[in-house]
């Protein structure tokens, strides 16, 4: 299958600190990919290089074989990436329908002007926008919960509502950073379908879990970092029973112990 997204020898430092060192690693079309490791491996930076919150120092990112702007956060998301963050950003003070207009008005044409002037075309993507929006939100399961304010709602709704935003600036490549973090096995097992119907709806999917029981089931190719490097990447099976994977889980000869 062909690559969606791939980055090659990516390298970021923070001062005396190598957080991610020549990482390479792809993202098939449609596929859903894990990116697990344990706290401080370099996951979450590995996904601000790609949603351009950060440059990497060295390497390149492909999408689709062409060179992705780096560090343009805006550029990034009009060329169909978009992400939810390991700590929710969600506006409290906004209901759930207004947290995802937010995201939409992204895509949106309407100029400036043209909402001051209040035209006819800019009333009609506003339409669209909020069609969009309420379709978004039917998708996971939040419609009965449209007037709400953000912040009543459960952690777990929280965070299906930060997927919503995200879909709604119709990406190619959907990043969810610790989506099932705080979540009972119900609102898991609910999460797994929803991104595997995120899936089958045509978006490549790239998550972080610490989870390896969960990651495994739901993904496809599996991608571990420890201390900034990939020591394996493959299929779930390939992974989990590789000896790097197994040492940096559970730490030098913890393995023969347990
Ligand atoms: N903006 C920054 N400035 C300085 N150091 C940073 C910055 N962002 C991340 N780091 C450091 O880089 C390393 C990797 O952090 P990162 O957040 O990518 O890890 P992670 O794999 O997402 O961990 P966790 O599972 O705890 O979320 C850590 O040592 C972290 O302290
Ligand atoms: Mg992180």
């Amino acid at each position: 299958m062909n690559n969606l997204l791939e980055l090659n020898h990516v390298s970021k430092r923070f001062g005396g600190l190598v957080a991610l060192k020549e990482v390479s690693m792809h993202i098939p079309e449609q596929a859903i990919v894990g990116l697990i490791g344990p706290n401080g491996a370099g996951k979450t930076t590995l996904f601000n290089i790609i949603t351009g919150l950060y440059r990497p120092d060295q390497g390149e990112l492909l999408l689709r074989h062409q060179p992705l702007p780096v560090g343009m956060p805006h550029k990034i998301a009009q060329h169909g990436i978009a992400r939810t963050f390991q700590n929710i950003r969600l506006f409290n003070n906004l209901t759930v329908l207004e947290n995802i207009l937010v995201g939409r008005h992204m895509r949106s044409q309407a100029s400036v002007l043209g909402a001051i002037l209040n035209t006819k075309r800019t009333r009609l993507e506003e339409k669209n926008i909020r069609e969009k929006a309420l379709f978004f939100l039917n998708y996971v399961g939040l419609t009965h919960r449209a007037h709400d304010y953000a912040k009543v709602l459960s952690y777990g709704d929280q965070r299906r509502l930060e997927i919503a935003r995200a879909l709604a600036t119709e990406p190619q490549l959907l990043a969810l950073d610790e989506p099932a973090a705080g979540m009972n096995i119900k609102e898991r097992n609910d999460l797994a379908l929803l991104i595997q119907q995120i899936q089958q709806d045509g978006t490549a999917v790239l998550v972080i879990e610490h989870d390896v029981k969960w990651i495994m089931s739901l993904c496809q190719h599996i991608t571990v970092l420890n201390f900034g490097e990939v020591i394996a990447a493959g299929d779930p099976h390939a992974v989990q029973n590789h000896p790097k994977v197994i040492e940096a889980y559970l730490g030098k000869g913890q393995h023969h112990a347990a």
